[in-house]
């Protein structure tokens, strides 16, 4: 091999390492809409931490008030997959989405951000830059070799 392709080939893997040692997740805390800290802040999660946990709940305010209009709240972090399988399995059965009830789903994901989207039901979004990142580094690897 060349010192290019050396080099390269170090390079890529070094990427790779750091792909799977430290996920990324966007995180926020109870946040109305999934425009603003939760589709901007991303946090490196701490080792062991594999999977990105997204909470989405529906209900009204906080404190009591009269006619009080419901409103989404979404809450992102990083999490195990234990925590986050034990959390989501706890929450399934208030993940009614009755609009005229309070309720709360959460969903569990691997991969660098993949968060950003919330999946509710069965519309599952995003995911892909994930796979095509994967491929393009494997198909990278596989021309050096
Ligand atoms: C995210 O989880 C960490 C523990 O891993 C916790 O300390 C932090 O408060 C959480 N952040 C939010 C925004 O909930």
């Amino acid at each position: 091999m060349t010192n290019i392709a050396i080099l390269s080939s170090f390079l890529i893997t070094l990427i790779s390492v750091e792909v799977v040692l430290s996920l990324e997740c966007y995180v926020c805390d109870r946040q109305e809409d999934n425009l603003g800290k939760c589709a901007q802040t991303i946090r490196t999660c701490e080792p062991g931490q594999d999977v990105c946990l997204t909470e989405i709940s529906w209900g009204s305010t906080p404190y009591w008030q009269q006619g009080a209009l419901k409103q989404y709240y979404i809450s992102k972090n990083c999490s195990t997959k234990e925590y986050c399988a034990k959390y989501r399995r706890d929450n399934m059965p208030l993940c009614t989405h009755i609009w005229y009830q309070d309720w709360k789903c959460s969903e569990c994901c691997k991969g660098d951000r993949c968060n950003y989207y919330i999946i509710s039901g069965a519309n599952k979004i995003g995911g892909l830059r994930n796979v095509l990142f994967v491929s393009v580094v494997l198909s990278i690897i596989y021309k050096i070799l």
